[in-house]
């Protein structure tokens, strides 16, 4: 019991700590003093996730909870007894986690919690009746339509880093730990309690049910495990660059795609990770340590400012670009994260969508001028059609017949809204129909490859030795004299320049 509270106290969730410091959260909120995540972020508290969770879930509950509030009377018996007053944020945190979160931890933690645990009964029959007003029988039902989904209600995704590890030792390590295994299957198909199962489209992909909190295990600490929606693992899927081959990643950080793409080159290759953000960029650099890649160059710059006639760029076939975007696909994400506030205008949001869109316009462009570029995914996790299909469609109209969008994975619905005719290759993702977050992926492709194909070496062996994996290769037709380093591909020998006399 004792070992419990320590844990809890340094985990940051000794339920009054947690609590008063998500009341502090929700106040500073209404007075406008920042957005959700700076608040939390620059609360000092030592869970950022717990706290984070736990105002954005009050927030979202907020007109039931004020209407739970009024009929229960709570606020005005705290008032009655002079000592107890329970301020509004406080009773706010409280209710929710009585009744839609996991219960008052530790009796409440002291005076207040000890006010609405006196008040339970009511509350909860303030509920029932609630419920029976509006014909629902399940809490989240009681939620307003159009009011953010819920994180609570996602699965936990959790991609296997085949760098480090494979499928079947991560299975059994669960396995071991207590959890009941499933099988491949569909994350709809998981009830809750410790269990997962393999997902049916991705072969690396785990999923366990909703608020399975992974971040203290040590496979994840290892590296082992990579905690991403499933969403989030389309664009590197879809853009499947060979190992061996040259890979930008156009906006890379934090890294959740760069370790995917990683992983798919199996380490071979050279991949180009970009990032404007020199904190973020620090951020990625951690994060590819931890999971194992070594075939990446960070450039700390705007990728609008790199040469796509560099030579160094000369053999890029492959670019995911992931550009900034709103984020409004997002789940957990509040209106208070959005720049506008939760009292954007139509007017101020169609502002700012027409700036970002303006900007991943320019993005893709650029993108599309790389002379060897055969495939690119471009990715956002927004909901608006703007920074989606109509990127997409201005884009492909501005750069002539040169690139077309390939159907992206047919058997995935929900698919790119009806804005031109070819959007259909698109794929959408919402928490309603795919369970992860809102997002949006676009494959396009070289339509004739003509002499940049020809100019491109074929791709390299998935034996390759090692050392080849980190320099150039040209083919014998183009050597003078070679080392011993050589590799055979599809009956023609390459070697490496690190040893080779170029003609
Ligand atoms: C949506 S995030 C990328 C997420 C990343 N792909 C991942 O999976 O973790 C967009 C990133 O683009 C970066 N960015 C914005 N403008 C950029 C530019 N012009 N050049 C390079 N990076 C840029 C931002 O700093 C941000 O880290």
């Amino acid at each position: 019991m004792k070992e419990k509270k320590k844990e809890d106290r340094r985990k940051g969730c000794g339920g009054r700590v947690l609590y008063s410091a998500a009341a502090a959260i929700l106040s500073r909120l209404e007075r406008r003093e920042g957005s959700l995540k700076s608040l939390v972020y620059g609360s000092g508290f030592p869970n950022v996730r717990l706290l984070y969770a736990l105002v954005s879930e009050t927030l979202r509950y907020g007109p039931v909870l004020e209407k739970l509030l009024a009929a229960s009377g709570l606020l005005q018996a705290g008032k009655k007894a002079a000592k107890k007053r329970l301020p509004p944020a406080l009773a706010r945190v409280l209710v929710y986690e009585l009744l839609f979160g996991k219960g008052l931890r530790g009796g409440g933690g002291g005076g207040s919690g000890a006010l609405v645990l006196k008040h339970r009964a009511r509350l909860q029959a303030e509920l029932a009746r609630l419920k029976v007003q509006k014909k629902v029988s399940r809490n989240q039902d009681l939620l307003e339509r159009g009011s953010p989904p819920s994180l609570a209600l996602l699965p936990r995704y959790a991609r296997v880093n085949a760098l480090k590890t494979r499928v079947e030792h991560v299975v059994d390590y669960f396995k071991r730990q207590g959890y009941a295994y499933q099988g491949k299957g569909e994350a709809s198909a998981l009830s809750a309690g410790k269990k997962f199962l393999l997902d049916s489209l991705f072969p690396d992909l785990l999923v366990f049910p909703p608020q399975t909190d992974l971040h203290e295990d040590q496979l994840y600490q290892a590296g082992h495990l990579i905690l991403q929606d499933k969403a989030s693992c389309l664009p590197a899927f879809l853009l499947d660059p060979p190992p061996g081959s040259h890979v930008i990643d156009a906006c890379a950080a934090p890294g959740n795609k760069t370790s995917h793409l990683a992983a798919i080159m199996k380490n071979k290759g050279r991949l180009f990770a970009f990032d404007l953000d020199a904190k973020r960029l620090a951020t990625l650099s951690t994060m590819l340590v931890r999971a194992g890649a070594t075939c990446y160059e960070l450039e700390h710059r705007d990728f609008l400012t790199t040469d796509p006639s560099d030579p160094k760029y000369s053999r890029v076939r492959y670019i995911l670009l992931d550009p900034s975007c709103s984020g409004s696909g997002m789940v957990g994400r509040q209106p208070f994260e959005e720049e506008g506030g939760d009292d954007e205008t139509q007017e101020a949001l169609s502002t700012r969508l027409k700036a970002l869109a303006g900007f991943q316009r320019k993005m893709l462009l650029h993108a599309l001028k790389f002379p060897a570029l055969h495939r690119l995914v471009y990715s956002t996790c927004s909901f608006h059609q703007e920074e989606n299909e109509e990127v997409v469609r201005d884009v492909l109209e501005q750069q002539g017949k040169d690139f077309h969008l390939v159907e992206a994975l047919p058997s995935w619905s929900p698919r790119g809204l009806d804005v031109f005719p070819a959007a259909k290759c698109c794929l959408r993702a919402s928490p309603k129909e795919t369970l992860t977050n809102g997002f949006f992926v676009a494959v396009l492709e070289r339509r004739h490859m003509g002499t940049n194909e020809e100019s491109v070496p074929p791709l390299l062996p998935e034996n390759m030795p090692e050392c080849f994996a980190y320099s150039e290769f040209v083919s014998l037709a183009s050597v003078k004299t070679y080392g011993e380093r050589s590799v055979a591909c599809d009956g023609i020998t390459y070697a490496s320049v690190a040893d080779t006399k170029l003609k």
